[in-house]
């Protein structure tokens, strides 16, 4: 529920891709809030529809993908109902996205200090405040060096392709901050570099969310990124949430079989470059005819009858006296499971 420290509230989000093979229900009803200045993770394996609900959130979706129902509340206000020109506002000033692929993203033609200046100049205007290309220039080098990069004054005149792999993640980390938006969504801004560098930006942007108390939603394959950076983690499996809350919550009690799995198939941030998951068993589910329960009923080894024929209800679970930090959401699954094993006794923890 909304409360005065909500920034960010998504509600019952859908999303469907309209194929010319049907209708591709990648993202199926994700609900999650978010206070300003938290860190959330979203973890799941490939396909899961992360970026995709990501996209939805940042009004980016493109054909044949659209939002078919739900509702994303930003700083109270609903998003979905927004004109684009007035998304176009609020992207890259209160709200900005770093995507999966630098090389997608960044401007082959213009130089890295032209894209960067071209953020703020927008900004500026967006805000009825005048800036001057010197002011634009000299910000811009500030936040080439705030990311790490070395003689920024040479990069600014340098094109994407002239720069490494590290270094490009980098300007779209700066490009993402630069306007010092509210919150930041980074769709696994590490994943394609290797170890010491992807350990150098996650403590680079450590350190800037605290200085300016911006919120991330962070998108990642990895858990043990997530238990380096995040307050709170939504997991996702075949476009639903099936359990989310505190870091503690995920990584001392998780409750659904999925985030089990996930746990025991935890990949170290020492591991090799590109490496994924260790997959569940099973394959992912077919997005174009879904099963009519849970998503994860075919790979679950605690599947009973009931989850192959009916959704799973969201249950809270109680923490009983042990909880630090609530999320905003508390800890809570999509699940038959404790109707099974739930117990009086059991401490109020199915
Ligand atoms: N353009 C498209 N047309 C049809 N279906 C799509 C399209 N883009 C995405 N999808 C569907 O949405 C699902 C979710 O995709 P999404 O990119 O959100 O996954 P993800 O969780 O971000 O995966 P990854 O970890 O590999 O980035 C995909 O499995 C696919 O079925
Ligand atoms: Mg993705």
């Amino acid at each position: 529920m909304a409360t005065d420290d909500t920034l960010l509230e998504v509600n019952d989000l859908k999303v469907s891709f309209f194929t010319p093979v049907g209708e591709v229900k990648a993202v199926g009803g994700v609900s999650y809030a978010l206070n300003y200045g938290e860190v959330m993770g979203i973890v799941g394996e490939s396909g899961s529809g992360k970026s995709v609900e990501a996209y939805a959130v940042m009004r980016l979706l493109e054909s044949p993908g659209r939002v078919v129902g739900g509702s994303v509340r930003f700083e109270g206000h609903d998003l979905l109902a927004y004109s684009q020109r007035d998304m176009e506002k609020i992207r890259g000033n209160r709200m900005s996205m770093i995507f999966q692929n630098p090389m997608e993203s960044l401007n082959p033609v213009y130089t890295i200090g032209n894209q960067l200046m071209d953020v703020l100049l927008e900004h500026a205007k967006d805000n009825g405040v005048e800036i001057t290309k010197q002011a634009a220039s000299d910000k811009a080098l500030e936040m080439l060096r705030l990311v790490g990069i070395t003689n920024p004054e040479r990069r600014m005149k340098q094109h994407p392709h002239e720069l490494s792999g590290g270094m490009r993640q980098r300007v779209m980390i700066a490009m993402g901050l630069i306007c010092e938006p509210q919150l930041l969504i980074a769709d696994e801004p590490t994943t394609a570099l290797d170890v010491t560098i992807q350990a150098q930006i996650l403590e680079l942007m450590k350190s800037i969310q605290r200085k300016t108390g911006m919120a991330i939603i962070f998108i990642t394959h990895n858990l043990a990124v997530i238990a380096e950076i995040c307050d709170t983690v939504v997991v996702m499996y075949g476009g639903h949430v099936v359990e989310q809350g505190t870091v503690e919550d995920i990584f001392y009690h998780p409750t659904h079989p999925y985030t089990q799995g996930l746990l025991r198939s935890m990949p170290r941030l020492d591991e090799q470059k590109g490496e994924r998951l260790i997959p569940i068993e099973g394959t992912p589910i077919n997005m174009l005819e879904p099963n009519p329960g849970c998503p994860f009923a075919p790979r679950c080894e605690r599947c009973m009858k009931i989850c192959v024929n009916r959704n799973p209800p969201k249950i809270t679970l109680d923490r009983g006296d042990d909880s630090k930090g609530f999320s905003a959401a508390g800890h809570r699954i999509a699940c038959w499971l404790p109707f099974k094993d739930f117990s009086p006794n059991s401490g109020g923890r199915p």
